[in-house]
């Protein structure tokens, strides 16, 4: 895999690994992590994850040549993650990336997902690890849908959409360049100046904003009001009987009429 890198970013990756088979692109840069890497950006891409992650414990079905496995690790110190939100703003990097490759349609959806025509196509997974006073490593894993194989496509448990169904045809390589670009730029611009950066391109491309959503958060009774988009530290906002309350975390969907 040859990624069409910028100078400024490829001079900033400590490594570039692509690799046939792994567990997860995301656990293999946590356990590979040693003093001497922990300044650099290394990112990790597989033809094939045998354990690929998702958010909330679920599995990312991650089948071989078919789709786009990649993470990439950084070290930040504890001000650049202040404001909370860097896996929101990753999304917008995503999404940019996906609208630079010519793919239009896409939404963002609380907190991190892309939505093609109201089916998944790019998950995010962010891991953090590190002392509390900083600095961190943060672990941004991205998951992206390009031409997903009938068999695997079986044990995906949700809605989910692939590149190919966009009639766009994208070369995997590129998009990964692409969105590598978009992510470091993301970060640095997060790193300044924190979420509030990227809020203007949420509203934008928000697709629960103004619709009837329910929140489920763990053994929580469920929530059920109107979205309100996102605070400035990326909460979603979520308006009932005239209240809107802020919520960091839980599992939204769009309510069926
Ligand atoms: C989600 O549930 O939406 C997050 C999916 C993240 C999947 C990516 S694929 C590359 C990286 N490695 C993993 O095991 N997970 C992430």
């Amino acid at each position: 895999m040859r990624l069409p890198l910028s100078e400024s970013v490829s001079s900033r990756l400590g490594s570039l690994e692509v690799l046939h088979e792994i567990d997860s692109t995301s656990e293999y840069l946590k356990r590979t992590r040693t003093q001497n890497n922990a300044n650099s950006i290394r990112v990790c891409a597989a033809e094939r994850q045998s354990s690929g992650r998702g958010r909330r414990g679920r599995r990312w079905v991650s089948p071989y040549g078919a789709n786009l496995y990649l993470s990439l690790a950084v070290q930040l110190g504890k001000a650049a993650l202040r404001s909370g939100g860097l896996s929101l703003a990753a999304a917008i990097a995503v999404l940019r990336a996906l609208q630079d490759c010519e793919i239009r349609g896409v939404g963002v959806k609380w907190p991190n997902d892309i939505f093609y025509q109201g089916r998944k196509i790019a998950g995010i997974l962010l891991d953090l690890s590190g002392e509390s006073s900083g600095p961190f490593y943060v672990v941004l894993g991205i998951g992206i849908n390009l031409k997903m194989p009938e068999s695997a496509a079986r044990e995906i448990d949700q809605p989910w959409a692939d590149i190919s169904q966009t009639g766009v045809k994208v070369d995997r390589n590129h998009l990964a360049g692409t969105i590598l670009e978009a992510l470091v730029q993301a970060i640095d611009t997060f790193g300044e100046k924190g979420l509030e950066a990227f809020i203007p391109e949420w509203n934008q491309f928000d697709m629960l904003s103004g619709r009837a959503v329910e929140l489920h958060y763990d053994e929580e009774p469920m929530i059920t009001g109107i979205a309100r988009g996102i605070d400035a530290s990326g909460a979603l906002l979520i308006e009932e009987n005239g209240v809107t309350r802020h919520f960091n975390a839980g599992e939204v969907s769009v309510r069926v009429a």
